[in-house]
């Protein structure tokens, strides 16, 4: 029961590495704050948390509205007075192009959520943080973050930003008691990859075996590495992008 009585926020909470982050943080003691656009997907998270004793949460919250976002942590220091950890996960990978054939409604799409959204959620839960001694935040970049992909300009740039606004954070707030870093994952199995990849099942195994591990990674390999970030046995970690990614940038 590692964070037990903590209260942990969590966006885009409904799929994926979110959901998984969410089951495990409940399983640990954790008071959960969640955020997601599908109300059906949000409730019914809430739901099997609560049915297996746990506690949270849940409001409908889209990351590119800085209201949304803001009422979420509002809804932290409502129901529990506090914020103890975020994980900015919402994200998305928007359209796949080469660069030439990229657009500003594909720019607009990314970096309003994957940039602005998580710059508003760290606005707002570092001002919460603050109230109260201090916290940590997780974000969840991206593999892609050190490195590029071929037509996923403007996703790359976007994860790119992300390690910018949480290396910046950690020197801001190392000593306020709050630690910022952030996972980077590689190739995971969720709902987007089947978005990025498709049916070119072709293209998907040849990445995995371009992976030196030979396979993908699980959601929740990844909320294993967000719950240490996130956990008092992280406390001389700020700063850093932990990369889960079955050794495909160390080629
Ligand atoms: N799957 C991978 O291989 C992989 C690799 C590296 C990084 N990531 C990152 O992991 C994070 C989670 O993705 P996932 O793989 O679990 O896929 P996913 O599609 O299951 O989860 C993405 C979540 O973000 C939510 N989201 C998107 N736009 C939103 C918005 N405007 N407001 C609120 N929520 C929004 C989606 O609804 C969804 O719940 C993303 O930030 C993604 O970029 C994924």
């Amino acid at each position: 029961m590692e964070f037990k009585d903590k209260v942990v926020l969590i966006t885009g909470a409904s799929s994926g590495m979110g959901r998984s982050a969410a089951l495990a943080f409940a399983r640990q003691g954790a008071k959960l704050v969640l955020g997601a656009r599908r109300e059906a997907e949000g409730e019914a998270l809430v739901d099997q948390i609560r049915a297996e004793g746990g506690n949270a949460v849940f409001a409908r919250t889209d990351v590119t509205r800085e209201a949304d976002v803001e009422a979420l942590v509002q809804l932290a220091l409502s129901h529990h007075g506090r914020l103890d950890v975020a994980y900015n996960n919402a994200g998305t990978e928007g359209r796949s192009a080469e660069f030439a054939e990229q657009d500003n409604d594909n720019f607009d799409l990314v970096m309003n959520t994957n940039v602005r959204g998580v710059f508003s959620a760290m606005k707002h839960e570092l001002r919460a943080m603050l109230q109260t001694g201090g916290g940590a935040i997780v974000n969840n970049a991206s593999m892609g973050s050190e490195i590029g992909f071929p037509n996923f300009a403007l996703y790359i740039a976007s994860k790119h930003a992300v390690m910018g606004l949480t290396r910046t954070a950690a020197l801001e707030y190392a000593q306020r008691g709050i630690r910022v870093n952030a996972v980077n994952p590689g190739l995971i199995d969720t709902s987007m990859q089947d978005r990025v990849w498709g049916g070119d099942v072709q293209a998907r195994t040849g990445f995995t075996e371009e992976t030196p591990a030979g396979r993908s990674g699980s959601a929740d390999e990844v909320t294993e590495a967000v719950l240490f970030l996130a956990s008092p046995r992280a406390s001389f970690i700020t700063g850093v992008g932990l990369l889960i990614d079955g050794g495909y940038v160390a080629r």
